[in-house]
């Protein structure tokens, strides 16, 4: 186990502002807790990101100051230069990279474009649009021998990442951090369903008011967020081939919606209805209200 005082943290965003700022413009923290942080986050600047505006939300046109010229082979190297110099400045012996920027889009994933190594470096030097910001980040990793983790729901490990990393014999993997309502689902799903309780109806409200939700009001934002949401049912559904039938799957709803009102503190209500013994109904509805950063956090 690391010591956490011997972690050395930096990054890149496309909002130039400096962790000080940023902290004042999320909202997140007390006011008296944001006063005794800032000398120690000032100084904290992020690099230049990659941005490619289809990937993200509109809305986050606005923020979108701090941004690498060039094209995708010329980002890839850049990416690459940083993390070698982050490491060499810092005489770190292990970097991670770990994707925490908005949700991306689904990308496609298609033969000759991403499908192996091969087709997705080549893909890269071409400047192919369907190779996200997330997926460069992913490569760069790789090539640095750095483990690239996906915070984030969207398809960032295309077959071609997947492959890239294999040969390089360097560890990717993530699919959204899943701390919240998602991880709570999946614990509760495991239950009932392990105890012969089959789940038929679950649905999901979430309403929030951070840049999160502002990003995933935009539809193709949200569409990775509820693949990835939905997924962890998939799983527990297809453990227990006794009481689901084989295609059966309980009914699943997401919805996100945008509230600025409520800021960072994000409200998340699930009911779950499940049949049990003798056509018995059980219900149970749940609510949660917590700081969506901090919760991502703990
Ligand atoms: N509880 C949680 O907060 C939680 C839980 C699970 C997953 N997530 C996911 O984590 C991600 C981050 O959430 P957040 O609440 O911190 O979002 P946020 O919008 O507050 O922060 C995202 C940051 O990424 C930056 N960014 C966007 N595109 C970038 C790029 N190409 N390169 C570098 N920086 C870029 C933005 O400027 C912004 O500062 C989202 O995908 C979210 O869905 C969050």
């Amino acid at each position: 186990m690391v010591n956490p005082n011997d972690l050395v943290i930096g990054g890149w965003d496309i909002s130039s502002l400096d962790l000080a700022q940023a902290m004042e413009r999320a909202r997140v923290l007390d006011y008296d807790l944001q006063r005794q942080l800032v000398p120690h986050m000032q100084g904290i600047k992020p690099l230049p990101s990659i941005y490619y505006p289809d990937f993200i939300a509109a809305n986050q046109a606005d923020r979108a100051d701090n941004v690498l010229p060039g094209t995708k082979k010329e980002h890839l190297e850049q990416l690459r230069k940083d993390i070698r110099e982050f490491k060499a400045k810092n005489q770190l012996d292990k970097v991670i990279v770990l994707w925490s920027a908005n949700t991306e889009r689904f990308c496609e994933v298609a033969e000759g474009l991403n499908d192996n190594a091969v087709n997705l470096m080549a893909s890269i030097e071409a400047g192919a649009e369907e190779i996200s910001p997330s997926t460069i980040f992913a490569v760069a990793s790789i090539l640095e021998g750095c483990a690239f983790v996906n915070g984030s729901p969207q398809n960032t490990l295309v077959p071609g990442v997947v492959q890239l990393a294999l040969q390089h014999k360097v560890l990717v993997g993530g699919d959204d951090f899943k701390t919240g309502q998602t991880k709570f689902k999946s614990a509760l799903v495991e239950f009932l369903v392990g105890a012969g309780i089959k789940p038929v109806a679950i649905t999901s409200y979430n309403h929030l008011g951070n840049n999160d939700g502002k990003n995933l009001s935009s539809h193709r934002q949200f569409r990775s967020k509820e693949i990835s949401k939905s997924n962890v049912v998939d799983d527990m559904v297809a453990s227990n081939p006794i009481i689901y039938k084989p295609d059966e799957h309980p009914d699943h709803t997401v919805v996100i919606k945008y509230v600025p009102y409520v800021g960072d503190s994000k409200r998340a209500m699930d009911e779950y209805v499940s049949e049990i013994f003798m056509g018995g109904i059980n219900t149970i509805a749940l609510h949660n209200t917590c700081e969506d950063s901090l919760l991502a956090i703990s």
